[in-house]
């Protein structure tokens, strides 16, 4: 997780758009009582104190990366919550929470069916999961269409062209429905919404640094090694590409295409 370590130290200020997805999921699961919570891919924990204030129960944020961990624990030294260096894959709790919470951290799981088996022992009987990420392969048009126009330099064109996307999208909600039923959910909830608001360039720019350069600026997803000078290249382009897009207000409109899905065991 070297890349998020780097992002970490912004990551609270530029995380707009994670934010706001991540309060409309807490809204979606009905958290009360004294109910215990784990969020997986907790990040610098924003959203982990948020769920702590819905709760009297205690609340466990896991996420790989250490700098991000070590951001959480330093803004929220609450007894009640706990942040741990852990992946998906090292869930092996039993019957240990009420609700999983998973925002803008699914997209990035290596194999989304695992998580979902070992989420589903962690849970109590009748305890539910809500999941929100960047769905479909169209996940953010003005991205997609700032990458195309960064690849007219043929530079950028040749190294992007072995560009292999590490994330996990389905492109229908159906077919998140049916992943989280064959590992034994009900599905309760389950759209794919499409959210924007404007912004300018600047922010567009901070906000595909606050986590898609995670994927895009990371060398082992790329067939060969990047000749020198293609980070500062790439996100240059990016910059200036996001300028031109921008309208006569010299705002974008920054949709993206997200998955909410709540579900119970
Ligand atoms: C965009 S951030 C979201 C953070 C937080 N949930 C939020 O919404 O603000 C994505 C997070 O997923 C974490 N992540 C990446 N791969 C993961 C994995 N396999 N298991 C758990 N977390 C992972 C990253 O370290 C990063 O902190």
């Amino acid at each position: 997780m070297a890349i998020f370590d780097d992002i970490a130290a912004r990551y609270r200020t530029t995380s707009l758009v994670q934010a706001s997805a991540g309060e409309q999921l807490i809204g979606l699961l009905d958290i009360s009582g004294s109910m215990d919570l784990l969020d997986v891919g907790c990040g610098t924990g924003n959203l982990t104190a948020a769920l702590a204030g819905r709760t009297s129960g205690n609340v466990t944020g896991i996420d790989p990366s250490e700098a991000m961990i070590r951001e959480a624990s330093t803004a929220f030294p609450d007894p009640r919550i706990s942040f741990r260096v852990m992946d998906d894959t090292g869930m092996d709790d039993e019957q240990a929470f009420d609700v999983i919470y998973c925002n803008s951290a699914f997209q990035w799981f290596r194999n989304p069916a695992r998580f979902l088996g070992k989420a589903r022992k962690a849970l109590r009987p009748g305890g539910r999961i809500g999941v929100q990420a960047p769905a479909t392969r169209q996940y953010c048009p003005v991205f997609i269409e700032a990458i195309g126009r960064c690849c007219a330099d043929p530079s950028i064109r040749q190294v992007f062209s072995g560009f292999r996307p590490p994330w996990f999208f389905l492109e229908s909600a159906e077919a998140y429905g049916d992943l989280f039923e064959a590992a034994g959910f009900r599905v309760l909830f389950c759209t794919i919404e499409e959210s924007g608001s404007f912004r300018t360039p600047r922010e567009v720019f901070d906000v595909f640094c606050s986590g898609a350069t995670a994927g895009y600026l990371d060398p082992s997803c790329y067939d060969c090694p990047w000749p020198e000078g293609f980070e500062n290249a790439f996100l240059d382009g990016m910059r200036r590409s996001f300028e031109t897009m921008a309208a006569a207000d010299g705002k974008l409109d920054l949709m993206f295409r997200r998955i909410f899905l709540v579900g119970d065991r």
